[in-house]
């Protein structure tokens, strides 16, 4: 989920990695504009947000190129999450200065969450930096861009209360013109003790149901069939209508975006467990393009671990949750994002972490070892005491835990029929087809000469591997 992109958004399945066109014809590229290459890190939102900047720039005459030697304005969306995030960033700042020291008139501009984490440091450190801006200040590069060109470095990382870029219709980057993210809220109230975010990103704030419904809309005329709510924690998602004073919830937009068409099919991202109502589960039972399928991260197994991380909810309360969906909605995929070897963690602990990932049989889970991040909860109170060695071991043992479940899971569904969404060729070969079931399943099938990228078809899996499906079109 957290991986570089160069210029585009990736598709939140770690093993894939997409280089699609930009949907910007070159016939539509005035002769006298100027060009941007831009690379993206970390989670959907940062890749959300890029679109948002994307847009930005067209306004001011920029487009985007793949070409980083042919850039006048080099940008890098950055994300703080983990240590090891950050040092990517500073490899490719080395190879964009590269292209400075040549051509000295490129400006380079650091976005996103490690800009808002270091701030002027950033400039200090980075000597051929141009443009520091936070992901809240985009609206101001145009100024900023003018700032640089003038020979000033410069930096913007006010947050704000109020910022969602709502107005602006993003740019899609390297879409496969199928399925987009939509983001429907920005910043994080909680205080998970090991988490950067909420200070790279500021305060929870809503955006406004109308936007949202008419960037679905507009998605949906497009021809796109499948849009992501975005936001790291959708399920506080709260927005007050300033005539009305009427409260929209999470539950009801969903219903309100599921509306649109009943072939747009809806995902979200990110669940917080102690947020996901049943109002939630039951618009998705009750609506079919709803898809089938909850992200709700564990984090841990354990109930001591799970309160130093501050998660507000323990073993057991988690437990009853997983069991509330498979009540509500017995056909429903759930995946998790899972830390190895935080703070003080223990053997027991961990195993516990395991089982939990057994009980919940999550159909695929992300997975890390603690990084500790600067600023913190848990770097200012707890130590970071589990040798590297310890948490490289536990996570193997995560991860080869759920290529187990994944297994076990994927065989299950061998002669089963499901209605996919085709999403375009698949890696390997271009004699197939690629798309998702409800439940994020990928499926590969061979093409028949009768389907289009963008079209549902039924798809009865053949074969399945822990982490490659294989299946045929069938008729109903
Ligand atoms: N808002 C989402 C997660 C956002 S960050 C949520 O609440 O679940 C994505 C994931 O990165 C987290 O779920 C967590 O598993 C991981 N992560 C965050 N901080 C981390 C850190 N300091 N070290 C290792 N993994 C971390
Ligand atoms: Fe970070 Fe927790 Fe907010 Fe997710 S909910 S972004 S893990 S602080
Ligand atoms: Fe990374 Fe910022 Fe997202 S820290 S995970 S890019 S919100």
């Amino acid at each position: 989920m957290h991986k570089k992109q160069a210029f585009g958004f990736q598709d939140h399945i770690p093993d894939e990695s997409k280089q699609g066109e930009v949907l910007v014809a070159e016939k539509e590229i005035p002769s006298d504009s100027k060009q941007f290459y831009v690379e993206s890190y970390g989670c959907a939102m940062n890749f959300s947000d890029t679109e948002v900047v994307a847009s930005i720039l067209k306004e001011e005459n920029y487009f985007p190129t793949k070409e980083m030697s042919n850039a006048d304005l080099i940008l890098i969306n950055t994300c703080s999450i983990r240590e090891k995030a950050e040092q990517n960033v500073r490899q490719r700042l080395t190879v964009f200065n590269q292209i400075k020291k040549e051509k000295p008139a490129t400006l380079i501009g650091v976005l996103g969450c490690m800009a808002e984490r270091l701030k002027t440091k950033f400039l200090d450190e980075e000597k051929l930096v141009d443009i520091v801006v936070g992901p809240d200040a985009y609206r101001d590069l145009p100024k900023l861009i003018d700032t640089a060109k003038g020979g000033e470095r410069t930096i913007n990382v006010l947050l704000s209360r109020e910022e969602t870029y709502a107005d602006i219709s993003p740019v899609r980057l390297d879409s496969n013109g199928v399925t987009s993210f939509i983001s429907i809220m920005r910043g994080c109230d909680n205080m998970c003790s090991f988490c950067v975010v909420p200070f790279t990103r500021g305060r929870e704030r809503s955006r406004d149901v109308f936007s949202i419904l008419a960037e679905a809309e507009d998605l949906y005329k497009k021809g796109y069939r499948e849009v992501t709510l975005l936001g790291q924690n959708v399920d506080s998602y709260k927005w007050e209508n300033p005539e009305s004073k009427q409260v929209v919830s999470f539950a009801e937009l969903l219903v309100l975006v599921s509306k649109v068409h009943p072939d747009l099919r809806i995902r979200f991202s990110t669940s917080h467990p102690k947020d996901i109502t049943d109002e939630v589960m039951y618009a998705i039972r009750d609506h079919e393009n709803i898809c089938n399928y909850i992200h709700l991260p564990v984090q841990s197994g354990s109930s001591r671990v799970l309160k130093l991380m501050n998660r507000t909810y323990d073993r057991p309360w988690y437990k009853q949750k997983i069991d509330r969906i498979r009540e509500i909605i017995p056909e429903c995929s759930i995946s998790s994002d899972v830390i190895a070897g935080f703070c003080t963690e223990t053997e027991e602990d961990h195993q516990e972490t395991l089982s939990m990932m057994e009980y919940a049989n999550y159909c695929l889970s992300y997975m890390f070892y603690y990084s500790e991040r600067p600023g913190t909860l848990a770097e200012r109170k707890y130590e970071d005491d589990i040798p590297l060695v310890v948490k490289k071991r536990r996570l193997s043992e995560i991860v080869a835990k759920q290529k187990e479940i994944s297994h076990a899971n994927n065989l299950s569904t061998v002669g089963k029929t499901y209605r996919v969404l085709i999403e375009g060729d698949s890696k390997k070969s271009d004699k197939d087809f690629k798309g998702r079931n409800s439940g994020f399943l990928l499926i590969v099938f061979p093409k028949t000469g009768k389907h289009k990228v963008g079209d549902y078809v039924n798809v009865e899996i053949t074969s399945a591997t822990s982490n490659t499906m294989l299946g045929k079109i069938v008729q109903l």
